[in-house]
């Protein structure tokens, strides 16, 4: 592991939601790579993972990010090649549950104790709640009653288990 890299984005796409491109601290990931060029109405939209990797099965030991962001695909059943999958990728409509569940639990696993998750989703091909069960853990906050606004930023942290039930002395 190289030092100092104690932040992970699992699925990097173009970095759009960074403000610093290339956050000294943070290792970017993805499972695809294109030059300029691969949107044809974005000319200078690239894709350039520090290292090609799967969410679902990632190549770092455990325990070892302090932040983590995944903000996986969210469009189900879009043409594969269209603009919009181009840029976020797209689920597999049979498999999407098993692969979005697999990639929740391997960011848990390498997230340090006391590390924050933060997950984000478009609900416009799964709804908030069924995305909600598949993770089968609840976040500490994002949006708990639904938004109108289709974003939904949700955040965890890995809280050890001996320290979830506090008892009053
Ligand atoms: C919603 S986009 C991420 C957009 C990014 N947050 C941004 O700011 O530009 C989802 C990304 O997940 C990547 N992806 C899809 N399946 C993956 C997998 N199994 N492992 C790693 N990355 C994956 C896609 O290539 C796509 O770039």
């Amino acid at each position: 592991m190289k030092k100092n890299k104690f932040i992970l984005d699992v699925c990097c796409g173009s970095r759009m939601f960074w403000f610093q491109k290339e956050q000294p601290n943070t290792i970017f990931q993805d499972i695809r790579e294109y030059d300029k060029g691969f949107i044809d109405n974005r000319p200078n939209r690239e894709l350039h993972p520090d290292m090609i990797g799967d969410f679902r099965e990632m190549d770092f030991p455990d325990k070892i990010f302090k932040l983590i962001v995944f903000d996986p695909p969210h469009l189900i059943g879009k043409p594969d090649g269209c603009r919009m999958t181009k840029t976020y990728g797209v689920l597999n409509k049979e498999t999407w549950q098993d692969d979005i569940k697999r990639g929740f639990n391997e960011c848990w696993r390498v997230l340090d104790d006391y590390g924050v998750l933060i997950f984000k989703w478009n609900d416009t091909s799964v709804k908030r709640k069924k995305l909600l069960e598949t993770l089968g853990r609840t976040p500490l906050f994002g949006h708990p009653n639904g938004s109108k606004i289709p974003t939904h930023w949700f955040c965890f942290m890995k809280i050890p288990e001996d320290k979830l039930n506090i008892v009053k002395e």
